[in-house]
């Protein structure tokens, strides 16, 4: 699975309503063609809310850190706004049972838009998608749902003339913002959402590639990061999660410990 074709995303014409619910659909195909043979995929409608709703409740209070997902966190109304015209949702089934959902969030003016909490100049705002959330049922975790969901969103973004991915999560929910950090969204900041709660707040543009400056690279334990206010400084970034296998002893009960891959960005003409 790649996403690689991305990169290269011309800016097309902003869809919106039953059109980029058609376009997502299409480039539902490839992400469907691929899932394990038990699992089919579709663009979820709004006749969808209630199942959507009640999977998400279900996930969330079966969470080992309540701090990974909190729905405090979220602006307005997650499963209408990402059922209508201001986002779209792809769910994975087994028969007629929801098993896993991505939602992408496509602010339009007016709306909450993260590419405020960036510092994007607002004529980049509507060039602005989120890529809100995804959950994926604990017995199907680990079949790689959550990479093809998040892919699927890159692709959905290009076709929608949207080159700016931007979301929100919790430093804890490593899985998380590593696979997101795998198709390139970075940890760009800190930043406090509702009820007090921190955040990354990670960002792809998909019309550029960063380059880690290796001179400033460093590990950092993952219980240390708050450790580090100067992350983000002069283009600092989260680049990756990297684990630590080689330091774990099973045989002495040692855990994996997580590493989160830190520097600036490479600048100037010579990267
Ligand atoms: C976080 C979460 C979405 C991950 O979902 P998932 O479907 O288990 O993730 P994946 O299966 O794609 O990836 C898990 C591992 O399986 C591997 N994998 C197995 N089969 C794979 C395949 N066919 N293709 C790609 N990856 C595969 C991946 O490499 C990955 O390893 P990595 O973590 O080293 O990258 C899921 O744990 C979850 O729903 N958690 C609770 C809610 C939550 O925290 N949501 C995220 C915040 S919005």
């Amino acid at each position: 699975m790649t996403d690689t074709d991305v990169v290269d995303a011309a800016p097309s014409p902003l869809l919106w309503g039953a059109a980029a619910r058609e376009a997502a659909g299409v480039r539902l195909k490839g992400l469907a063609a691929d899932l394990p043979d038990d699992l089919t995929a579709r663009v979820l409608t709004p006749d969808d809310a209630d199942r959507l709703h009640a999977f998400r409740l279900s996930v969330v209070a079966a969470l080992t850190d309540p701090d990974h997902y909190r729905m405090a966190g979220e602006v307005g109304n997650f499963v209408a706004d990402h059922l209508g015209d201001k986002g779209l949702t792809a769910g994975i089934f087994r028969d007629d049972r929801l098993i896993a959902y991505g939602a992408i969030g496509l602010p339009g003016p007016g709306d909450a838009n993260r590419g405020r909490d960036l510092g994007l100049p607002e004529d980049q705002w509507p060039l602005v998608a989120h890529m809100s959330s995804a959950m994926v049922e604990a017995p199907d975790r680990g079949r790689g749902l959550h990479h093809r969901l998040i892919a699927w969103r890159l692709e959905v973004a290009r076709t929608l003339g949207r080159p700016h991915l931007l979301t929100t999560v919790s430093p804890r929910n490593h899985v998380s913002w590593g696979h997101l950090a795998q198709h390139g969204l970075h940890a760009r900041r800190w930043l406090r959402v509702g009820q007090g709660l921190v955040r990354f707040l990670v960002h792809r543009d998909v019309r550029v590639e960063p380059v880690l400056d290796t001179s400033t690279a460093r590990l950092v334990p993952l219980d240390r990061l708050s450790d580090h206010p100067d992350l983000f400084a002069h283009g600092g970034r989260v680049w990756a999660r990297l684990s630590g296998d080689d330091a774990a002893d099973p045989t002495r009960g040692t855990a994996q410990r997580w590493f989160a891959l830190c520097g600036r960005e490479r600048s100037g003409p010579d990267r």
